[in-house]
């Protein structure tokens, strides 16, 4: 029986180490140790061995099953490797990677979130309302008369039910103030619709950011320290500002805001970019009868607002030209703020 498990163990080393593949190599593996394998039948044939050679047959038969399944292990290394050699054979493993595209913020996610991070450094909360609004929040609450060209169909979405989108975030500083009582000073992003022939510079829906700071003592001023204070931080703190008077039916006086614009290579130009103003009583009137009380004491509390649109600023601060470019998702134009 020991030169049996001798001639096992010399057969299956031999052919463990000529595999030429795993393939090959299970086969040994099978040959010998399976369940019907060369050493597996003889070790089954050590229950007549006599009892006083049992222990020393048993030794043997142990160390041909520790030497032949070192062989294979070792063996399947040396065969992994030469594999993965071969499979890298032609790849230089030096190259740089190829990067993975994984996507970046919209400019007017980058824009927004700038300037809200700037207000709300200065003490200005987050407020939100509905975009699909009624004429009370959009218009009447703000002194806009039901003859005003704002509230032709020509110029707003209507729905049958009379409803409208809003046009203008400032509904959401009316509703702010039906809901809250002075001080209030929120800022309100999001988008508004009017009926704009669609060109390179207008859309017929577009983002603004606008803000209301009510309170006792709010004045002039303050306004206009805020806005520059607001564009110098986004635009840099050499950025020209310059107010210009203006209408707005809900801000008495009123101003539109222009920025000074200087490409190189170009003569500098004035753009506009906010409206603004100091909220006009009858607008603190009409949301003191909505509330039916005098929280918004015309008497006692003053207030600016201010309304800008989102899609200008971007356009300003990275020299767009076309503002279609913004909706189009055209990943050449977008991959450039990644
Ligand atoms: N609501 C005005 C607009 O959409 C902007 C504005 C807001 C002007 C607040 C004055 C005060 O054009």
């Amino acid at each position: 029986m020991n030169e049996q498990i001798e001639a096992i163990q010399t057969e299956a080393l031999a052919q463990i180490s000529a595999a030429a593949d795993e393939r090959s190599l299970d086969d040994a593996r099978v040959a010998v140790l399976g369940k019907k394998g060369t050493l597996t039948l003889v070790a089954a044939g050590i229950k007549d061995v006599p009892k006083e050679d049992k222990a020393a047959v048993g030794q043997l038969l142990n160390a041909a099953r520790t030497a032949i399944t070192a062989a294979l292990e070792e063996k399947q290394v040396a065969l992994r490797e030469i594999a993965d050699r071969a499979a890298l054979a032609g790849i230089d493993v030096t190259l740089p990677a190829r990067s993975q595209h994984v996507g970046s913020l919209h400019p007017l996610t980058i824009i927004r979130d700038e300037a809200i991070r700037i207000l709300r450094r200065m003490g200005f909360a987050l407020a939100e309302g509905p975009e699909i609004e009624d004429e009370f929040h959009c218009f009447d609450a703000l002194n806009t008369p039901a003859d005003h060209p704002a509230r032709n169909e020509k110029d707003t979405f209507y729905f049958d039910s009379g409803k409208l989108l809003r046009t203008h975030t400032s509904s959401v500083q009316v509703r702010t103030m039906e809901s809250q009582a002075p001080p209030i000073r929120i800022i309100a992003p999001g988008s508004a619709y009017r009926r704009d022939e669609i060109d390179a510079t207008h859309l017929s829906v577009f983002n603004q950011l606008e803000g209301l700071y009510v309170g006792t003592d709010v004045s002039l001023p303050d306004l206009k320290g805020t806005l520059e204070y607001f564009l110098r931080e986004l635009f840099g703190t050499n950025t020209e500002v310059r107010f210009r008077p203006h209408f707005f039916p809900f801000t008495e006086p009123s101003f539109e805001i222009d920025v000074k614009l200087t490409v190189k290579g170009q003569a500098p130009k004035w753009i506009e970019i906010a409206g603004c103003g100091m909220v006009d009583p009858a607008v603190f009137e009409a949301i003191n009868k909505s509330r039916k009380d005098n929280a918004f004491d015309p008497e006692k509390v003053t207030g600016f607002a201010f309304g800008m649109g989102l899609d200008r600023l971007a356009m300003i601060r990275w020299g767009i030209k076309d503002i279609r470019l913004l909706i189009e998702n055209d990943a050449r134009f977008l991959k450039q703020f990644a």
